[in-house]
């Protein structure tokens, strides 16, 4: 589990260069600490995970306190501005809409909807054609499920019901999104869980559940100990059984892709089946991992997709696209949401779009993710004792931060290291990911390239100086 960032007041050392400034002498700043206090006075604790740096505005790849603080931004929120901060084209379309006098329209007709639903059903690819927009990752992830399950019953009998996900998968915090997530400690709450939704291991070539050191090109053998888990380990018979399987694009925690040829394997496998596979694109989608779908870096396609966070690199809209056989299968007025398309989502959504394709961000990102990688690699060399793997594509990646010697994940050193680079001005979220000792960069995908280089060299003293303090030469109190 994450660990609390602490109320405690440090001393820090002022920074300033062209893309940070720490102007303050102390982190936290000592003037938020009532606000910081007050939020942990009137919001669940299960909100004081992240550092404490008060965000003000943001603007682009920075983030703003109202101090004097700005930090380079590798955490893109949470991976919500792909096209950047208040990206002026994004807000101008905001106002515009809010101008107009339309602010809510519910599942009546409304030609925002149309507008956006039309966009992402011609941008992606067949069979996705059927678009339906809602709020939150989560919620796309619940309908997912409810499709499956409604589908492999309806069209093959009462026993095709199963759901299929896998072991440190992370699908949202609703009750079918939580069932689907792979983390046992974080669903422990619902007590009585549904014995059709089952855990395969994820193909993690860093940690193999199949005992492999490394990547070896064991595509099929590793697809081939998936296909016995089901069968003998989870006592599941894909044809009649299994209706979904939902697999995010990249495992969020740790960015960590599964194996090309798995992947592939696992869409012939689903079609074989009659098994609906359901790509999670919440953290993936829209030019992330230098594809405009996540799923194009394996060179496939699913039945249904789920997308959120950077659809608008900006306002709450999410979106499920689907076949539109699947799509159909429910009545007027029984698959809705209040909130389905907001109309201001919907300009943000559509804003965005329009700026990833029309400033080539996709090939932005990758062009400019293959330098962030190549350093991340010499940064991984230089520091592999406590760096045990380096995972991601395009603008996403993740440092798995281990106990020298060994593979065991030590959130202690993250955690360290994503506190002393904030202190530097380099934003990051909370460690995620095994034993939460990841530490993850998603910057936003306009970061220039001399930015990304310099969020390296600042993430690296970071490392430096947690290393120090963790053998007892460090000087906490500078
Ligand atoms: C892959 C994935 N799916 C679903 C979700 C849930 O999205 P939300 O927090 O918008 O409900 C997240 C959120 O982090 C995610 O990363």
């Amino acid at each position: 589990m994450a660990k609390e960032f602490e109320l405690k007041v440090e001393k820090i050392k002022k920074v300033k260069t062209k893309y940070r400034e720490m102007k303050t002498t102390t982190f936290p700043v000592q003037a938020s600490v009532k606000i910081l206090k007050n939020l942990r006075k009137y919001e669940p604790r299960s909100m004081s995970g992240q550092p404490l740096a008060l965000w003000d505005h943001a603007k682009g790849f920075n983030v703003y306190d109202k101090y004097g603080n700005k930090w380079l931004d590798w955490s893109s929120g949470v991976l919500v501005a792909n096209a950047g901060h208040s990206n002026p084209a994004i807000v101008n379309a905001i106002i515009k809409q809010a101008k107009h006098g339309l602010l809510h329209n519910y599942c009546f007709p409304s030609e925002m909807r149309e507008k956006l639903t039309e966009k992402l059903a011609k941008i992606a690819p067949k069979p996705l054609k059927k678009v339906f927009l809602l709020t939150t990752g989560s919620e796309t992830n619940e309908v997912a499920f409810k499709l499956c399950r409604t589908w492999g019953h309806k069209k093959y009998g009462p026993k095709k019901i199963a759901m299929v996900s896998f072991t440190g998968a992370f699908h949202g915090r609703t009750l079918a999104s939580q069932l689907l997530g792979g983390s046992p400690a974080l669903k422990e709450w619902i007590v009585n869980k549904d014995k059709d939704i089952c855990q395969a291991p994820f193909p993690n070539c860093f940690r193999c559940p199949w005992g492999k050191k490394d990547y070896e090109g064991c595509d099929d053998f590793c697809f081939k100990n998936f296909a016995s888990y089901l069968k003998k380990n989870l006592k599941l018979d894909a044809k009649s059984r299994i209706a979904g399987l939902v697999v995010e694009t990249y495992q969020g925690g740790g960015s960590t892709f599964a194996p090309k040829g798995f992947m592939k394997q696992l869409r012939k496998f689903c079609t074989k089946n009659n098994i609906l596979l359901v790509l999670d694109e919440v953290q993936a989608g829209f030019a992330r991992c230098g594809t405009l779908f996540g799923f194009e870096y394996y060179g496939i396609v699913p039945d249904i997709a789920v997308f959120g966070k950077g659809i608008t690199s900006s306002l709450p809209l999410s979106a499920v696209i689907g076949r539109p056989d699947v799509m159909d299968l429910y009545e007027p007025n029984t698959m809705t949401s209040t909130h389905t398309g907001n109309p201001i989502s919907c300009a943000a959504a559509l804003a965005n779009i329009d700026f990833i394709i029309k400033n080539e961000l996709v090939a932005k990102c990758a062009k400019s993710g293959k330098l962030l990688h190549a350093e991340l690699l010499k940064l991984k060399a230089r520091h592999s004792d406590i760096i045990g793997a380096l995972h991601g594509a395009g603008l996403v990646y993740a440092l798995h931060i281990i106990k020298p010697g060994g593979k065991d994940p030590d959130a202690d050193m993250a955690h360290e290291i994503v506190k002393k680079s904030l202190q530097k001005g380099l934003m990051m979220f909370s460690p995620v990911g095994f034993g939460s000792a990841s530490v993850k960069i998603a910057p936003p995908l306009i970061t220039p390239e001399d930015a990304l280089l310099e969020g390296v060299k600042v993430l690296e003293e970071a490392i430096i100086e947690a290393k120090e303090e963790a053998m007892g030469k460090g000087d906490s109190d500078i």
